[in-house]
């Protein structure tokens, strides 16, 4: 598989505060890469230097086979980043951004048509098309800042946060998206709060913590690096007071239970590790991986 992000050793500070203290990452073409952290930790500021938006002040890029310093419109021709949205026009409808968009990227008057004609068909946005963008829902904008993106046909896609704030079904549709795209082959690069999402349609995950990568992996890796099993404890009402991280071994076990000689009431239960365990494992400190429900 050849790659189609490469970022080695990518830095940047703003002002004292060191957000990106030596990056690396790679993205194979046609997967899909989650880019996980708490807020603060650098996922924006890492999207958009791989865009262009944002210059890194020290580190090496290449996205879709194009340096980012030696040929940055190369890479933005090959590039779609949602959250353009600042640049569009509310007044304008929807139909009317897309074919914006269209000339932007040069596509003819034809071709842009039917571009913009697919695109509001796949994306449910055809009964709102001709209506003017600042009457459209969140979903809905969302959903057009996704297929503003997508007019150019690019090669590698920047998501950040695509989900946030969208119901339940706008969620399972953007995710639907996701799929078809990388079933055309694209290569996808997103950000999300949402663990389980990262799970199921990510290839490869990243945790981003104090500037620098702590963990990267398949979610299953990662979870095994967990441990294997988590002992749940329940208060007397059910609810989830403790959970603690074991190795899967009869020791491990033992020392799990010993963490809870303090538990004298309510029913104990054992599960396989999840991806929010891996996420406070990875960003406490120091490795305080046992998480207090209160
Ligand atoms: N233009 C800027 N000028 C100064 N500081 C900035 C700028 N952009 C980002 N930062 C700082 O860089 C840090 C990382 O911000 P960034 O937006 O990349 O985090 P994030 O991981 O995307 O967070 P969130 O989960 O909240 O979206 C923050 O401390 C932020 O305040
Ligand atoms: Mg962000």
């Amino acid at each position: 598989m050849s790659s189609a992000i490469t970022a080695v050793g990518l830095r940047k500070t703003y002002g004292d505060r060191t957000v990106l203290d030596g990056i690396d990452l790679t993205v194979e073409a046609g997967t899909v890469f989650a880019l996980l952290g708490p807020n603060g930790a650098g996922k924006t500021t890492t999207v958009h230097i791989l865009s262009t938006l944002v210059a890194p002040d020290a580190g090496t890029v290449t996205v879709a086979g194009h340096d980012l310093v030696g040929d940055p419109d190369g890479v933005r021709a090959a590039i779609g980043l949602t959250g353009q949205f600042a640049a569009v026009d509310g007044l304008l409808t929807g139909e009317e951004n897309l074919r914006l968009m269209a000339r932007l990227r040069h596509l003819g008057a034809r071709a842009g048509r039917r571009r913009v004609d697919e695109l509001l068909a796949r994306f449910d946005l055809v009964e709102a098309a001709r209506k003017p963008l600042h009457t459209y829902s969140g979903g809905m904008k969302r959903r057009l800042d996704l297929a503003m993106t997508l007019v150019g046909s690019p090669k590698v896609i920047f998501l950040d946060e695509p989900t946030t704030g969208l119901d339940p079904r706008s969620r399972q549709t953007m995710w639907e998206i996701v799929r078809e795209l990388l079933a055309d082959g694209v290569t996808i690069l997103l950000t999300t709060q949402y663990l389980e999402e990262a799970d199921r349609v990510a290839d490869r995950v990243a945790v981003l913590h104090g500037g620098r990568m702590v963990g990267e992996g398949s979610p299953a890796e990662l979870k095994s690096r967990v441990g294997t099993e988590v002992l749940v404890v329940h208060g007397p009402d059910g609810k989830v007071v403790r959970e603690i991280p074991t190795d899967g071994t009869a020791d491990g076990l033992r020392r799990a239970l010993a963490d809870i000689d303090d538990v004298r009431s309510g029913n104990v239960s054992v599960r396989a590790p999840s991806l929010d365990d891996v996420f406070f494992a990875l960003t406490t400190t120091p490795a305080a991986s046992t998480r207090e429900h209160r």
